[in-house]
């Protein structure tokens, strides 16, 4: 074939096709960029304020209260909207029964902090919440998300706290929408409610709220586990009541359990732990489960045991529930 041709030419590409040909690894990346841009805005927009949320679209905005944080919303509905709802209301397209947890309105289970001893707030420190990414939920349809870069995880985090924040104060203008209904009855002046001095009240009584309270003391170091400590801890077991629901093995089984009205406090059906299972929610470390026992689970009927059970005690419960665990 190359005889015929003159010599050179053998492989020369007409000079257009040639351009054309340097250019298409730029005009494929270019491609690529525009569809990511085109799918992007397809994207859910970022959660609306907490006026549209309630329908209460009075003009007034809060404007400390939007959800900026682009990365972290991004990331939420890219990993977690499906399960907790792209608002975070626990109503994702899973469809979970019972659903993912409501940010800000259903209360945080695995917290580190006293406040959910004073108040039953259970508002949990951000390394509780990066805790809970990283390990995932033990037991129920949360995976980890270990595999996510730190950076990633903790915009995550600030996500959920923004979620957190923007329901707890609607749920405030909720309950002075119905203050105010009750009180215009009694003649109650209209206009003189959401007076900006109003709003600012309510926004502060939410950041209250929300403030994460004091960590409290763990052992530290956690003192190893010993055949006395799980004796003297099966003791504590039955002396602190928690047969009375987890059951005498620990199965989960305990009479209250089979109450009908054994409720959490969203009104979802409360299932005492098979502590027997070796899935702890909160994380199997001693320290974990310490904390469990300690502050409680806030929502839950799992009451807190810091105020009355002594540290000690508390100490041997863990190395007693640890040693339930079957392998
Ligand atoms: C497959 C469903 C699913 C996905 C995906 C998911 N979650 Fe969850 N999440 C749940 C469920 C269910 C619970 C409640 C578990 C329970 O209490 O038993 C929960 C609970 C939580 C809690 C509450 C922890 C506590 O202390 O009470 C946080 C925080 C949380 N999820 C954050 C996230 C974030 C952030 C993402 C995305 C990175 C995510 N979840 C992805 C299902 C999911
Ligand atoms: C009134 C009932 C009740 C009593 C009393 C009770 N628990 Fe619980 N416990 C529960 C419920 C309900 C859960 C599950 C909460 C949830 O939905 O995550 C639970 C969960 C747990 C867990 C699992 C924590 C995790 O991370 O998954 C441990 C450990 C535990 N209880 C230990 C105890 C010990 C020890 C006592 C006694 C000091 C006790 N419980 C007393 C109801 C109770």
């Amino acid at each position: 074939m190359n005889e015929i041709l003159p010599p050179g030419q053998g492989f020369r590409l007409p000079k257009f096709r040639l351009i054309i040909l340097m250019l298409s690894p730029f005009l494929l990346i270019g491609g690529v960029v525009a569809s990511g841009f085109a799918v992007n805005r397809v994207l859910p927009e970022q959660p609306a304020g907490p006026y549209s949320k309630t329908g209460l679209t009075t003009g007034t905005s809060l404007p400390d209260v939007e959800v900026e944080n682009p990365d972290g919303n991004k990331l939420f509905l890219l990993h977690c909207a499906n399960c907790h709802g792209a608002k975070g209301d626990g109503v994702g397209l899973a469809g979970l029964n019972p659903r993912a947890r409501y940010f800000g309105y259903d209360k945080f289970k695995f917290v580190s902090t006293t406040n959910a001893a004073k108040t039953g707030g259970g508002m949990p420190t951000d390394d509780d919440l990066f805790g809970t990414l990283k390990r995932g939920i033990a037991g129920s349809p949360m995976p980890s998300f270990g595999h996510l870069p730190d950076a990633q995880l903790w915009a995550l985090v600030g996500q959920v706290r923004k979620f957190v924040r923007v329901e707890v104060i609607v749920q405030r203008m909720k309950d002075s929408v119905k203050t105010k209904a009750e009180l215009s009855e009694e003649g109650f002046d209209e206009k003189s409610d959401w007076s900006p001095v109003a709003i600012e009240k309510m926004r502060q009584m939410a950041e209250m709220e929300v403030a994460v309270g004091l960590s409290f003391a763990l052992p530290n170091p956690f003192p190893e586990s010993t055949p006395e400590g799980i004796a003297h801890g099966k003791l504590i077991f039955e002396k602190a009541a928690c047969v009375s629901c987890h059951g005498t093995n620990g199965k989960g089984d305990g009479p209250q359990s089979k109450d009908p009205k054994f409720l959490n406090e969203n009104g979802t059906k409360a299932v005492p732990r098979d502590l027997t299972a070796g899935l702890f929610k909160g994380g199997a470390a001693p320290d974990h489960i310490y904390s469990r026992v300690f502050l409680g689970i806030p929502g839950t009927p799992m009451p807190m045991s810091g105020l009355t059970v002594p540290p000690q005690d508390i100490i041997d419960l863990v190395h007693y529930v640890k040693s339930l665990e079957q392998r």
